[in-house]
């Protein structure tokens, strides 16, 4: 009963408090200032309390003690409640650890907002041990969680340096659209809808309309959503991703490779320079080998052979023979095996889709890459384009395409072909493998997979 008598009361002869954000702790070591956020973590003893405060961009550690401990409202913080904590940062003697070797002694707080305790507790909503469905069901509070936050973070990093590399190579950004008519990678996987009584899809790569930016842009890149109804369960599936595009005009397919090896590389370098992305992924993924140019480029008909040598099978269960996809299983076990990135190309025509363009030499094959990585498999996949009119509809009836529903795609071909080529990246692949997850849903914000599009 005399805990309660205590009023948190601020001392107004103490200087100004100095508003700051927490990524700028280290700046403002031995001032006053006011930080606010979301309590993280929180221990109370007798005669003190630590609280570590999260605001987004960065942690600190404030220790209430005196008056402050005592009272009523400190022994009844909650995880997750919002305050206002003002004192002074000090840095930490030796020995001692929290976030940025820095504590706050606070001389004053204020609640914002209260979580609740006991059932309701934010503890008791997300559990690290929780079955993922639920967690999934929580993303919302899962997401304020340092693992889940981290990756979002380099993801952020690795869009902005891959804007940054585009930038530096001339490409110009451009937003296609994400209600279309047209197919691009086989009609299984279209997510249909009604269109004001028209039949549309979600696109499920803008390949087609980067295609027809190149006579006017000249080498362009998107990042935009792409869809596919994916029937199957994978950890490297997902029903939406991130799909970083890019098309490029009069290059050959050897010049291609080369433009994706370095873009991979490039942007890494960046993602591991940033002061924020780089030690993400130290604590994330400390045994990170940055990949070096060039890559290892493999033929499909080579990567059989690898196969078939280390008696892995094909879905079958049989040797490999020409022409057979090599699913993710084997794939992951011989990228794994080998250990570090693998350009494999050349892939047969049957197995890729309609728009590739053979290879001059072997027919049978196109001039297709998959960028394979250990852990994780493709991230990209990419080719050159038919760019003769007549073999590209001939292409596309074969596949019975609806030509009338693509004759803004065709018209490349009619007024001013080029040779040309492109790829696409997924997003939460490229950050499975920088961040060492087991799965790209947990490199997507609010990951959408067969049976779940909540919250
Ligand atoms: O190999 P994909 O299907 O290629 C295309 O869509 C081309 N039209 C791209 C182009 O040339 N512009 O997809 C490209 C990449 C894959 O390598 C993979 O990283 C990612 O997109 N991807 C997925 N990521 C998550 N969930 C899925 N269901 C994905 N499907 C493809």
């Amino acid at each position: 009963a005399e805990l309660e008598l205590i009023k948190i009361v601020e001392d107004e002869s103490l200087p100004e408090a100095k508003k700051i954000k927490l990524r700028s702790v280290q700046e403002n070591i031995d001032t006053r200032v006011a930080v606010q956020g979301w309590i993280h973590r929180l221990r109370i003893q007798k005669g003190f309390a630590f609280i570590t405060l999260r605001d987004g961009s960065g942690y600190i550690q404030a220790v209430l003690t005196g008056d402050l401990a005592k009272a009523k409202s400190t022994q009844e913080l909650t995880l997750e409640s919002t305050v206002i904590i003002k004192g002074v940062i000090n840095k930490l003697p030796e020995g001692k650890t929290a976030p940025g070797g820095v504590e706050l002694k606070a001389d004053f707080y204020k609640i914002v907002g209260l979580a609740p305790g006991g059932e309701e507790a934010f503890s008791n909503k997300v559990q690290e041990k929780a079955d993922p469905s639920l967690l999934l069901d929580q993303r919302h509070l899962a997401l304020r969680g340092e693992t889940l936050s981290a990756v979002m973070k380099v993801r952020a990093s690795l869009l902005k340096a891959v804007r940054r590399v585009y930038d530096e190579e001339g490409f110009t950004e451009v937003t296609p659209p994400c209600m279309v008519q047209t197919q691009v990678e086989g009609g299984s996987t279209l997510f249909k809808m009604d269109y004001y009584g028209e039949e549309a899809f979600l696109t499920q790569s803008s390949q087609l309309y980067l295609e027809t930016c190149l006579p006017s842009l000249g080498d362009v890149y998107c990042i935009q959503e792409s869809f596919r109804a994916e029937k199957s369960h994978t950890r490297r599936h997902l029903s939406e991703y991130t799909h970083i595009e890019s098309e490029m005009g009069f290059l050959e397919f050897d010049d291609m490779l080369a433009h994706i090896e370095k873009l991979i590389t490039k942007t890494v370098q960046y993602v591991l320079e940033d002061p924020v992305s780089g030690p993400l992924i130290k604590q994330l993924n400390p045994d990170f080998v940055p990949p070096s140019m060039p890559f290892r480029r493999m033929e499909y008909i080579h990567a059989l052979d690898w196969l078939n040598e280390h008696g892995i099978p094909n879905e079958d269960g049989e040797k490999f023979k020409f022409g057979d996809d090599i699913a993710e299983a084997a794939e992951r076990k011989m990228t794994d095996a080998i250990g570090e990135p693998i350009l494999l190309i050349r892939f047969p025509v049957e197995i890729k889709s309609f728009y590739m363009q053979k290879c001059s030499d072997d027919p049978r094959v196109t001039e297709s890459v998959d960028v394979l990585m250990p852990n994780v498999g493709e991230i990209t996949g990419g080719s050159m384009r038919t760019y003769d009119h007549d073999e590209l509809v001939a292409a596309m009836k074969r596949e019975k395409l609806d030509i009338d529903a693509y004759y803004w795609f065709i018209d490349q071909r009619k007024y001013g072909t080029c040779p040309h080529g492109g790829y696409g990246l997924g997003t939460e692949r490229i950050l499975a493998w920088l961040c060492d997850r087991f799965t790209v849903r947990d490199c997507s914000l609010y990951p959408r997979f067969t049976g779940r599009c909540k919250p």
